[in-house]
């Protein structure tokens, strides 16, 4: 165990050295002291009565649906208050449920137990799903009132049934649950069993309002949230962004506008899902199309203009989703991210004075932007957002002081050996960013800035005519908001991913491909409504998938994976949680927990841990030969 422990610290004191003083030591220290401090745990031990089965594409009876999950630190609420529960959807994605999202009408809890309407002192959300058979992953997004407030994904499901959970704090939405709307959830999946896809996701979101206590009193939360979205009332409501031209929406900003943030969500879809993993333009001549490598880089920008003026930027942290590059790497464990995307702030309070102008008509547009040309980027990124606004007591006046938005410094090199046998690929990039204005409010007149400071790289390396890659790539960075000398966002962030992926034996009937992956997410985030928080999770996954035939429609014939995470949760208010656990062959090895909020998340029942060993993977019977 000791050794354990010296291991554990020398791992993660090389990450501390990496991220070059983003995150701060300071902001680092509480996640490090409390991995090192993990109290004895019982050993997870090996269910006696455990029946080790092969799930995808097989029958076989089981005892009980495989347990996945995304690791999540659990929503922070109030202890010994009271609270309550009201289930706010219930539907089944399956036949016929691409592009239409299930809708129903919300309307605020009243109950006294929930507290009074938008002054609870916090709201969570639990979405739970159970498909059962086989299915590709999908993407999912929740809707409030036409604002995006959940991006999630699906677990490629087993045969013998899959449940996942995850709970998402939603306080910072509390404009939103105070007034009646329509809550919305796209799930766009495709049954059909020509293609042997037979699953459903039978989905449930729950949502439990908290009443305020003595020593939980209500936050301080946005006085209006206004949606970037297509405000389809029947359509998904992000925005689809496959050219430069980006998306825009028409807002109309209250006058006693003091504060005004944007939050971010965005996924690359399609031939933009592993855009880390694209390749430059200059080079994708390199080797014969059949590899399928995918031009317009791996550089990604997702960015913010207010009537066209660049407002800031999100380099976003690269989310796989469990199908992505090897699906036997993600079941049960996911990567970061998966069920409960990360989101991103900016501020553009020093663009008040001029929202608040005569002409009230402005423009917000949420963009992307890739290394290509004509457009940048492949098709294609789904982008929403929603404009946070604290309001003060009278007109914001002013004027914008500052605008240094320099061009994005982006470097492509490289170059292949003799014969195109190997090539290396290298992109760097840089962005400052210093955006400043006086305003004169209802306190006095204040210097409001928003400054971001980031740098990327990208270094590839590809062999066997592309079909063997190795990606590794680190995205550091600060995003600060202050107003005089109070800080009112920080971001400090390291989202460092290495792709190791070897499809050399694809095209081979009964061939196959693997991968081996490393990708950590370490951020210390003071988002402007709530608490300081900060993450730090190390994943390591590797598996391999056998197919069948070539050509023809493929399938998974048989496949290892497995998964190692170590997660550390701190937050403003001194709560945390930790874990430490692996998955193996569609079987928990592991899994510990400890923090204060251990109980609010545990881990899985003993009777999912299969042990050491993991589970059995998959396999299903094949006909050779079928042409
Ligand atoms: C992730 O963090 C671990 C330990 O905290 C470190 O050893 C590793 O190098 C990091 N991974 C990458 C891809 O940088
Ligand atoms: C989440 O919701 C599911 C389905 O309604 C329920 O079974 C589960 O107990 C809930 N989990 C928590 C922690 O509330
Ligand atoms: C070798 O790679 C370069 C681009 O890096 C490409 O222009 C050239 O056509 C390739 N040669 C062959 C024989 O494919
Ligand atoms: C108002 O502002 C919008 C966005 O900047 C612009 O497109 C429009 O032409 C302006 N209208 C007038 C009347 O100035
Ligand atoms: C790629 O996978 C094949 C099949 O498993 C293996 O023979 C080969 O050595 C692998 N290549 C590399 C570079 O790991
Ligand atoms: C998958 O099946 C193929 C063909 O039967 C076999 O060669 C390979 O070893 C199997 N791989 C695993 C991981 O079971």
């Amino acid at each position: 165990m000791i050794v354990m422990k010296a291991g554990i610290l020398a791992l993660i004191w090389a990450a501390f050295l990496l991220v070059d003083g983003q995150p701060s030591p300071e902001e680092l220290a509480p996640l490090l002291d409390g991995l090192f401090d993990r109290p004895t745990q019982e050993a997870s031990g090996t269910a006696a009565d455990l029946q080790k089965r092969v799930p995808l594409m097989t029958d076989d009876p089981t005892v009980a649906p495989l347990i996945d999950l995304q690791v999540f630190a659990p929503p922070v609420v109030p202890k010994g208050g009271t609270s309550c529960t009201v289930k706010l959807l219930e539907h089944s994605f399956g036949v016929d449920s691409f592009n239409k999202p299930a809708i129903v009408s919300y309307l605020p809890p009243v109950s006294p137990q929930c507290g009074k309407v938008g002054e609870w002192a916090a709201i969570s959300l639990n979405l739970s799903v159970f498909s059962i058979g086989t299915q590709y992953d999908r993407l999912g997004a929740i809707y409030l009132s036409h604002t995006e407030i959940w991006r999630t994904s699906s677990a490629e499901p087993t045969k013998t049934g899959t449940i996942w959970t995850t709970i998402k704090d939603m306080t910072k939405y509390t404009p939103l649950f105070a007034k009646p709307g329509d809550l919305m959830m796209d799930f766009s999946n495709i049954v059909d069993t020509s293609l042997l896809l037979d699953a459903a996701f039978d989905v449930t979101i729950t949502a439990t309002f908290y009443a305020p206590t003595k020593a939980f009193p209500t936050p301080d939360t946005p006085d209006l949230i206004i949606s970037l979205s297509n405000l389809s009332p029947t359509l998904p409501n992000f925005f689809t962004v496959d050219n430069d031209a980006g998306a825009t929406t028409v807002t109309d900003i209250p006058d006693t506008t003091e504060e005004a943030y944007v939050e971010i969500i965005c996924s690359g879809n399609s031939a933009e899902e592993f855009w880390y993993l694209n390749t430059p333009d200059e080079f994708i001549d390199t080797f014969p199309p059949d590899a399928g490598l995918i031009g317009k880089g791996p550089f990604r920008e997702v960015q913010v203009l207010v009537d066209g003026q660049l407002a800031g930027v999100v380099w976003p942290h690269a989310v796989i989703y469990t199908g992505g590059i090897t699906p036997s790497n993600w079941r049960p464990l996911t990567s970061f991210g998966a069920y409960d995307q990360p989101t991103y702030w900016i501020s553009i309070t020093p663009f008040i004075p001029q929202l608040l102008t005569a002409n009230r008509s402005h423009t917000i547009t949420l963009r992307v932007q890739g290394q290509g040309s004509n457009p940048s980027i492949n098709s294609n990124w789904f982008v929403s957002g929603s404009v946070h606004i604290r309001k003060g007591k009278g007109k914001i006046t002013g004027k914008l002081t500052k605008h240094e938005v320099g061009p994005l410094e982006i470097k492509t090199t490289g170059g292949a050996t003799a014969g195109n046998k190997t090539l290396h690929t290298r992109v760097t990039a840089k962005r400052k960013l210093v955006v400043e204005a006086e305003l004169k409010t209802s306190h006095g007149r204040q210097t409001v800035t928003f400054t971001q400071d980031l740098e990327y790289t990208n270094e590839a390396d590809y062999e066997d005519e592309g079909w063997i890659q190795r990606g590794a790539q680190s995205t550091i960075g600060t995003t600060e908001a202050r107003h005089g000398v109070r800080l009112v966002l920080r971001d400090a962030f390291s989202y460092p991913l290495a792709v190791f992926s070897n499809y050399s034996l694809f095209t081979q009937e009964l061939g196959g491909y693997g991968s081996d992956i490393h990708q950590n997410h370490t951020r210390a985030l003071q988002p402007p409504f709530g608490f300081q928080r900060s993450i730090h999770s190390v994943q390591h996954a590797k598996g391999q998938i056998g197919m069948d035939d070539w050509p023809g429609l493929r399938h998974a014939i048989n496949g290892t994976g497995e998964t190692t995470q170590l997660f550390a949760y701190s937050d403003g208010r001194g709560e945390t949680y930790f874990r430490d656990v692996a998955a193996m062959n569609d079987g928990w090895v592991k899994d510990e927990v400890w923090g204060t909020l251990k109980d609010a998340n545990p881990p899985v029942p003993r009777s999912q841990i299969f042990g050491p060993g993991g589970g059995p993977g998959f396999r299903r019977m094949v006909a050779r030969g079928r042409r």
